[in-house]
């Protein structure tokens, strides 16, 4: 799927995203609390973070919260998701930035302490995400964090499938059409 077709997924989806996505993802809330204890500034740290792909900004959320005096950039290409970002977060209006852009071409800033992503780099074919891996690099700061939810391949084929088949089944459990978001996102 062209990165054009993405965003007009995301454009159409946006107002009901956030009931949706634990439907698709397996534990996706455990998940974000993983990242959260994978960060390893202090509480009180002075950051400045990325959020990639930032969608509704659950993410963004929880790190503002945590860290009182972070500031946070998301950054997503779809506006409608950006616009109920705004409204999500109207609590952390001063320490957060929304810009829409593609990541894939355009500038999203530096001197990052903390760049997160989540569900979204995949979305890029493989010679994008290095490029991108090397302008990420280049945004952060000297001991900077990237910290990376998205989905990969098992190790062996029959793993991949394996894993596929358990989320297909999630999706079915929670009452979504599996074929549909496979052929849509994957
Ligand atoms: C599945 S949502 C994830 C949203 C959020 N990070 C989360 O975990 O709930 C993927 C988001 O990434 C954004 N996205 C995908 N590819 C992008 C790109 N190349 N540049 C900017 N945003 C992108 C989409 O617009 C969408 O909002």
């Amino acid at each position: 799927m062209n990165l054009d077709a993405v965003r007009e997924q995301f454009e159409q989806r946006a107002f009901d995203y956030d009931g949706l996505i634990p439907r698709l993802i397996p534990r996706y809330h455990e998940q974000h609390d993983l990242i959260l204890q994978l960060i390893p500034f202090e509480t009180n740290a002075n950051i400045k973070v990325l959020d990639l792909g930032a969608g509704t900004g659950i993410l963004s959320a929880l790190i503002l919260e945590a860290f009182p005096q972070a500031k946070v950039l998301a950054f997503d290409m779809a506006e409608n998701m950006l616009k109920i970002c705004q409204t999500n977060l109207s609590a952390f209006q001063e320490r957060l930035t929304l810009q829409q852009g593609n990541f894939a071409e355009d500038d999203f800033g530096n001197g990052y302490d903390l760049v997160v992503s989540s569900l979204a780099i995949h979305h890029l074919d493989g010679a994008r995400k290095k490029t991108l891996f090397k302008k990420l690099f280049q945004s952060m700061n000297s001991g900077g964090i990237l910290l990376i939810r998205d989905i990969v391949t098992g190790g062996t084929p029959r793993l991949t499938e394996q894993y596929e088949q358990l989320w297909r089944q999630y999706m079915k459990d929670s009452g979504e059409d599996d074929k549909i978001w496979f052929q849509k996102h994957l």
